[in-house]
């Protein structure tokens, strides 16, 4: 009994002592905060400020060792990452961008963190305060006007009709050549020749996204079989920025970056599973191989979906929603499949809100990576889809609905190339199409290649 009362002495008084071992939580005046309308303003400070700002706002039982050590790691973490009290300084851009992030991250799950919120209730984000933030930020996608600037298609290449297809597309950078990324993975420059399983509008920075997979990737895919995808599966995400054309189309302009991800679950298992490479231009991106952690940072929300963030188009049914998308898929009847060949490019049309992608077969996609016309006998197939908001990325649209497919069969040089367009429900063929068929062949013949570097 006596050792018991000396133990539990002890304990107080090593507690107590414990209490003096603070390190400090650096406060500052806000020199940047971030500015936002009051209501915007109120959701960020009551669920967010405690970690993201430089701010000192603690609960009295975050004031209690060892409760202050776990805290206080978490706000010198949480700032390095987002600081609203500095953000105002950084470019428009990186704000708007990172507001995004923010609004994602709550709307996964993954903000505030939900360790702190089992001690702070209050701090969780309530559905209208999430609305109040995502009203801020919609209509994300600005009004569209050509830019000026036609030099930022095709690599600065200008020629007089950007969306033709001209045959002096600039010589393509050694894929070969290019450096592995600081964690010593590798580049695939295999990438070009994957099939696209998806294509996204990110609204919220104004890029497009094609999402490629390799053959196993688009066999996971088509089976369903996606939770976890299988070794040896790998994706390549290719962005452009956004480019109004003067038909009110928006097209691929400027390539931006390429992003690869590899699964195998041993050898990276590090990183959950994924090994990655992300490059701008194709240089490798980051200082050293930290990079990764801001990959798996904003991926790790999708723990659910094998940390992946793209919806497959596949007819695949599977068991839980959200891992592959149904509603995009084609149907077995029409003469070719054009979801199993290349990508080409996509355009968006910001009036219908549809978006369409160019799939070509391997003639037709032979063709366009060597910047030249679609030889006779190449098939193009024009997908067009309805556009629905992303369920994993608020900011982003992707298909829906397919609206219209139109096939363009071309002939040889002095005849006419055959088109055939299949639309409605169960995308059923089309015959009254034949009057548009001219204006329609051109304009599918004479969309430009997204450009690679
Ligand atoms: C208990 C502290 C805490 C609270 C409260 C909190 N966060 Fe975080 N947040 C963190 C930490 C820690 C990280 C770094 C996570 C990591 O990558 O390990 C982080 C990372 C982030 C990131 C990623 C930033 C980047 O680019 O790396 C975003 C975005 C974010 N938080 C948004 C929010 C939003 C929005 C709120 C309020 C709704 C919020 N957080 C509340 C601790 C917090
Ligand atoms: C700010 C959040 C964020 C960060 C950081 C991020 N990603 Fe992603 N990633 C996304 C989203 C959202 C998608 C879905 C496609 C789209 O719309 O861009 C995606 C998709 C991908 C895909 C296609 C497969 C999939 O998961 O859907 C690859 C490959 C990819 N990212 C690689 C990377 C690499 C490599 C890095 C680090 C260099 C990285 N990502 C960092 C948000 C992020």
């Amino acid at each position: 009994m006596r050792t018991i009362g000396k133990l539990i002495v002890a304990g107080v008084f090593v507690f107590g002592v414990l209490q003096v071992v603070r390190p400090s939580i650096p406060v500052k005046p806000a020199t940047a905060d971030l500015e936002t309308p009051p209501d915007v303003k109120h959701v960020l400070e009551k669920d967010c400020y405690s970690c993201h700002s430089d701010q000192l706002r603690l609960a009295w039982f975050d004031q209690i060792v060892p409760a202050y050590w776990l805290v206080r790691h978490d706000i010198l973490i949480a700032r390095e990452h987002l600081n609203f009290s500095t953000l105002g300084s950084k470019p428009p851009a990186v704000q708007k961008a990172m507001l995004y992030e923010a609004v994602n991250m709550i709307q996964l799950g993954a903000m505030p963190l939900p360790s702190f919120l089992k001690l702070h209730p209050d701090a969780k984000v309530t559905p209208e305060e999430l609305s109040t933030l995502k009203e801020y930020l919609a209509p994300w996608t600005p009004a569209l006007s050509p830019i000026g600037d036609a030099q930022q298609r095709n690599n600065g290449k200008t020629d007089a009709g950007p969306f033709i297809v001209s045959p002096g597309i600039p010589a393509r950078a050694s894929l070969e050549a290019v450096n592995p990324e600081f964690n010593g993975f590798p580049f695939d420059p295999a990438f070009e020749s994957w099939k696209p399983i998806s294509t996204t509008d990110r609204g919220d920075n104004n890029t497009f996204r094609f999402i490629l997979g390799n053959d196993v990737a688009v066999k996971a895919a088509q089976t369903g079989n996606t939770s976890p995808w299988p070794d040896g599966a790998r994706f390549a995400k290719i962005a452009w920025q956004q480019q109004p054309g003067p038909d009110g189309l928006v097209y691929p302009g400027k390539f931006v970056q390429v992003e690869l991800m590899v699964k195998d679950a041993q050898r990276y298992k590090d990183t959950e599973g994924w090994g990655r490479w992300r490059g701008m231009d194709l240089t490798p991106y980051g200082k050293d191989a930290h990079f990764v952690n801001e990959c798996t940072g904003c991926h790790r929300p999708l723990y659910g979906d094998d940390y992946v963030y793209t919806l497959p188009i596949s007819p695949a049914k599977v068991d839980r929603e959200q891992v592959v998308n149904n509603a995009a898929a084609l149907p077995a009847n029409l003469p070719y499949q054009p979801l199993s060949w290349s990508a080409i490019t996509m355009c968006v049309d910001p009036k219908t809100r549809t978006m369409a992608t160019l799939y070509g077969n391997d003639e037709a996609m032979r063709a366009a990576l060597a910047g030249q016309a679609a030889p006779a006998g190449a098939v193009l197939a024009l997908v067009t889809w309805v556009q629905r908001d992303d369920p994993h990325w608020f900011g982003a649209r992707i298909p829906s609905a397919p609206q219209s497919v139109e096939f363009v069969q071309v002939a040889a040089a002095g005849q006419t190339s055959s088109y055939r367009r299949f639309a409605g429900t169960g995308l059923i063929e089309d015959y009254g199409a034949a009057s548009a068929a001219p204006q329609r062949t051109s304009f599918v013949l004479g969309l430009t290649p997204a450009s690679l570097p």
